[in-house]
């Protein structure tokens, strides 16, 4: 019996969200949730009753609840994991014993993960093109590798025309409506290039062939409902959009300047800076790395044209919040992006060249050389980067054009 007082939510006629809202997450393995997440999970009530991936262990109690509010939880026949990170995952094993299914599906890949992480085995393998018949529809797999894990897949529901596309087209955010269409635009937009930008990014060309991809599929697709965020039914080309733009990286006039400071100095240079930016026209994010974490520092990186980095030197080192985001930022390997490296120093001034050496590494274009200044800069020197933004300004208008 359900004693809980959590019920599944309807989300088409034969399937329901089962899955758990966590509002309090503010920490993803380093990616700051702001606005908490979700992990979706799915009930596809047919014949055979399916569960489509399952939900972080300690949401299990909830996930369990919201299948018994519908159906007795002992007649799921059929569990799928289409990505097996922990998160998704991390309750499949109470799931699998409490449901005790017929069959459980998954990559290949799939397997090896469910297997090392939690001793499971028999696990059925599928694969790009393998469909299981659940009564009166199918579910189908696609595999997409490397989206983001080595084991993804998404599966498609053809009764109802569903696509379970696992971490793809998702975003952290926890919201109390289920769709989409009724959240605020502006902060899906956000939540949405924020996940691509420290999720995908890295994989941006398997991103641009999936989506290539998927009209020649033949699958009829009129709801996405990945594993985080909403649900997507009215306006899938919006988020199908999104994720193409944010995928091919293009020149945008839009700056961001990010620093570190000790004692304000890299501060000061960081401010003229983006003065001669925003005189040139740039639209400029500033970002203190004392208040910016990583994670919205790449989301600022993904979007802009020009990526300024500046810190001062600490023991003959780059200082350490500016180490830390330039080795998460190089992981990701945003593209078609104009660089600048600046900060200041008191002795010997390597932070500022390990800045640089690292945006040349990362295959930025630097058209201006690295400005170090000593101690504190004068106001003859803050005039000089003021115009140094401006000249950045007028190189990244042209790389729009
Ligand atoms: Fe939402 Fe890759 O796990």
């Amino acid at each position: 019996m359900n004693d809980s007082c959590f019920s599944a939510v309807p989300v088409s006629p034969n399937v329901w969200w089962v899955g758990a809202r966590d509002w309090s997450v503010r920490n993803f393995h380093g990616y700051e949730t702001g606005r908490g997440s979700t992990y979706n999970a799915f009930l596809v009530i047919d014949e055979k009753v399916t569960v489509i991936d399952a939900v972080k262990a300690p949401f299990m109690d909830e996930m369990l609840a919201r299948i018994a509010s519908v159906i007795d939880p002992q007649k799921v026949d059929i569990v799928i994991s289409n990505h097996s990170e922990p998160d998704h995952s991390g309750g499949l094993p109470r799931l699998i014993d409490t449901v005790r299914p017929e069959k459980v599906y998954a990559s290949m890949a799939g397997t090896k993960t469910l297997g090392a992480y939690y001793g499971l085995k028999d696990i059925q393998t599928v694969k790009t093109g393998d469909s299981i018949s659940v009564g009166r529809g199918n579910i189908s797999f696609v595999d997409t590798k490397m989206l983001h894990w080595p084991d993804s897949m998404v599966s498609f529901y053809d009764l109802d025309n569903i696509l379970f596309s696992q971490d793809a087209f998702g975003m952290h955010l926890a919201s109390s409506p289920l769709w989409a269409d009724e959240c605020d635009r502006s902060i899906l937009d956000y939540e949405a290039r924020k996940y691509f930008a420290n999720i995908l990014n890295l994989q941006a060309d398997r991103i641009i062939a999936l989506l290539d991809a998927l009209p020649g599929l033949g699958l009829d697709i009129k709801i996405i409902a990945p594993d985080h965020g909403p649900l997507w039914r009215r306006d899938l080309q919006w988020i199908l959009d999104l994720y193409r733009e944010a995928a091919e990286q293009k020149y945008s006039k839009r700056a961001l300047v990010a620093f570190s400071t000790m004692w304000h100095a890299t501060e000061k240079m960081a401010k003229a800076l983006a003065e001669g930016l925003r005189t040139a026209g740039i639209e400029v994010a500033l970002c203190d790395l004392d208040v910016c974490d990583r994670s919205a520092v790449m989301t600022e990186v993904a979007r802009s044209g020009l990526v300024a980095f500046g810190a001062p030197t600490m023991n003959n080192q780059v200082f350490p919040k500016m180490a830390d985001v330039l080795n998460y930022v190089k992981g990701l390997r945003p593209r078609n992006k104009i660089g600048f490296a600046f900060g200041a120093y008191g002795w010997s001034g390597e932070g500022g060249k390990q800045i640089a050496a690292e945006l040349e590494a990362m295959g930025f274009e630097l058209p201006e050389p690295l400005c170090q200044i000593k101690y504190m800069p004068s106001q003859e020197e803050l005039c000089k980067i003021v115009e140094t933004g401006k000249k950045l300004g007028t190189v990244l208008s042209e790389r729009c054009q």
